[in-house]
């Protein structure tokens, strides 16, 4: 900690654990972001766009032989107007750490992200970063458990990520760390930078030791007001992946609840956006697909009407796809959640866009989950992407006649 946090600390510290947090006024200049009513907005017209998640972008980009395929990924994805990208800006522990133990980060891959950053700048493709990991990968919650464990504290589980004051402390340094960050080639400090869409607090937070809600309902009003405490220029998500709570359960997947609620959740005044993650494969593994794809049907149905009607917030499909290799099947799952969201896009809607995962580039064998899309392999579902990512640019269009500026 410096002495500098002190400023941002000392005068939002009281105001936390608050609902309705004190925000920095957002800056006017274009080029962020923003928001207006149910839409995003860009450059004073409404903001529809696909995209695609590359969680892999800062630890290939760290390594100076490698960097050159985050540069392919950004122009591969320009060429078939992708305008979004979802990525990591955590590593905690282990090998390839950005962060190798508390406060202490590795400067090689904070110029990974630097470069990520910076190229993303280059291409015009906006960036939401995440900042921690929910699971094990790359860290993770567990990891900060296990930090804190280290230090002496007592932990119950790893759901204390949510509870414990050593670790939200850990935490929060961090996400003050990546947010005050100067980026080392374009210099300008992240918090600053309209490169970057959206800060995500977790990737697919849940806490299935409190179904009840309280523990995550807490965890991200505390850490939303936090994070617009330093940042009042971006948008913030929660990277939740749309699971209800106990009363509406039977909306989910097998009807599980996950301690996490997408509607009172997403109302916290401080969550700009809400999210949903979606993949009846792993999910409905005992449906066959049919019966996958009218789940997914459902399930998108049933956030956009809440976004629309409940929420009142702009709703990005943040994550989608399929293992599937029957192509045909793999892209009438990319046709429902592409449809739908056009659906509503068309008429002026709440939902923003779609990010399927996940992009690779040539040369990324070990890397390939199953679920990869590299977009100069020509195929079906490429063109599919194509066509998403052109109807949703014209989208804005229809609505200038609306525009606020
Ligand atoms: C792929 O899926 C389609 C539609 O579900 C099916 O008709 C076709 O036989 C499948 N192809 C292969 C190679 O399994």
């Amino acid at each position: 900690m410096t002495n500098y946090t002190l400023l941002y600390l000392f005068p939002f510290f009281l105001l936390i654990q608050q609902q309705r947090c004190l925000q920095l006024p957002s800056a006017l200049d274009d080029g962020f972001v923003g928001i207006n009513g149910v839409q995003l907005t860009l450059n004073g017209a409404p903001f529809y766009a696909n995209g695609f998640n590359a969680y892999w972008l800062m630890d290939v980009a760290s390594n100076p032989f490698q960097r050159s395929k985050v540069t392919s990924a950004f122009q591969e994805a320009v060429s078939s107007s992708l305008m979004i990208a979802r990525t990591w800006a955590f590593s905690d522990g282990g090998s390839n750490a950005l962060q190798s133990s508390p406060g202490v980060y590795n400067e090689k891959m904070f110029q990974g992200l630097d470069f990520v950053i910076s190229e993303g700048g280059k291409f015009g493709v906006k960036l939401i970063l995440s900042l921690v990991n929910n699971f094990n990968d790359y860290g993770g919650k567990s990891q900060y458990v296990q930090w804190a464990k280290e230090r002496g504290e007592q932990m119950q589980n790893e759901d204390s990520f949510f509870t414990n004051p050593m670790v939200k402390r850990f935490y929060k340094n961090h996400i003050k760390t990546v947010l005050t960050r100067k980026n080392t080639i374009t210099g300008v400090v992240y918090k600053d930078d309209p490169t970057i869409m959206a800060w995500e607090l977790m990737n697919e937070p849940r806490c299935s030791s409190d179904a009840s809600g309280v523990t995550i309902q807490n965890w991200i009003s505390e850490m939303a007001c936090y994070l617009k405490s330093i940042d009042g220029n971006h948008l913030l998500e929660v990277g939740l992946e749309g699971f209800y709570g106990a009363s509406s359960s039977q909306k989910n997947p097998n009807n599980s609840p996950h301690g996490t609620d997408f509607i009172t959740n997403n109302q916290i005044p401080s969550v700009d956006f809400a999210t949903v993650h979606s993949y009846p494969d792993q999910w409905l593994s005992n449906r066959n697909h049919f019966g996958q794809l009218d789940f997914l049907q459902q399930w998108i149905y049933d956030h956009i009407e809440d976004a629309q009607e409940v929420l009142q917030k702009p709703v990005i499909f943040a994550e989608f796809g399929t293992s599937d290799y029957n192509v045909s099947q793999k892209n009438e799952l990319y046709n429902v959640v592409y449809s739908s969201i056009y659906r509503s896009a068309r008429i002026g809607g709440v939902a923003a866009g779609g990010l399927f995962w996940q992009q690779l580039v040539q040369g990324m064998d070990s890397y390939k989950d199953g679920y990869e899309v590299i977009l100069t392999e020509p195929s079906s579902t490429v063109r599919l992407i194509a066509q998403q990512s052109k109807r949703l640019s014209v989208t804005p269009r229809r609505f200038l006649s609306k525009k606020k500026t």
